[in-house]
């Protein structure tokens, strides 16, 4: 991961913030954590989309499948609310779940705040991209992303 040029797809899952209603704030966080902490080149792929399982879908493919992301963060649409869809439709593209990424994020979270319970965030492959699914308050992509990083270039190095 840390050699050649990586794309990663940042994807913000919000229908206020699609319809331009609410500037989105998510998307640029995970850019800015990201270039913090990723080693070598790589260039970002931003997608802001409504919390529509089909549109979701269409966006995990196309990163994974046309825009050759080998990793792809999603914020928002994880909660219990009628149109938080984000892990729904994450799992229905993905070959397989990768459950710790939830668990572990759930477990730091918890530590800062106690309705980090309330996100249902999972991960999962595609072929080769590794999806990995955030909330949608900013301050969670930090926490989250700081628990999990560690693993993720050698998770991305098993899929090539
Ligand atoms: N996790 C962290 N680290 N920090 C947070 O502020 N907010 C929680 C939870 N997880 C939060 C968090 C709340 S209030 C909700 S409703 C769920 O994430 C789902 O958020 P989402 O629907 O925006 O994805």
């Amino acid at each position: 991961m840390a050699q050649s040029l990586i794309r990663v797809g940042i994807v913000t899952v919000s229908d206020r913030a699609s319809r331009g209603e609410y500037e989105d704030r998510g998307g640029p966080a995970i850019r800015e954590y990201l270039t913090e902490t990723l080693a070598g080149e790589w260039e970002a792929v931003a997608r802001v989309i409504p919390d529509e399982r089909p549109a979701i879908e269409q966006c995990l493919r196309e990163l994974a499948d046309v825009e050759g992301c080998c990793l792809i963060v999603t914020t928002g649409g994880t909660g219990p609310a009628r149109r938080d869809v984000t892990p729904e439709a994450t799992l229905a593209v993905c070959e397989k779940e990768m459950p710790g990424f939830g668990e572990l994020m759930r477990k730091v979270s918890l530590e800062k705040v106690p309705t980090a319970i309330l996100s249902r965030q999972t991960a999962g492959i595609r072929g080769t991209a590794l999806i990995i699914n955030l909330p949608g308050q900013p301050k969670a992509i930090r926490e989250c992303l700081d628990a999990v990083m560690p693993a993720v270039p050698y998770c991305i190095d098993l899929l090539e």
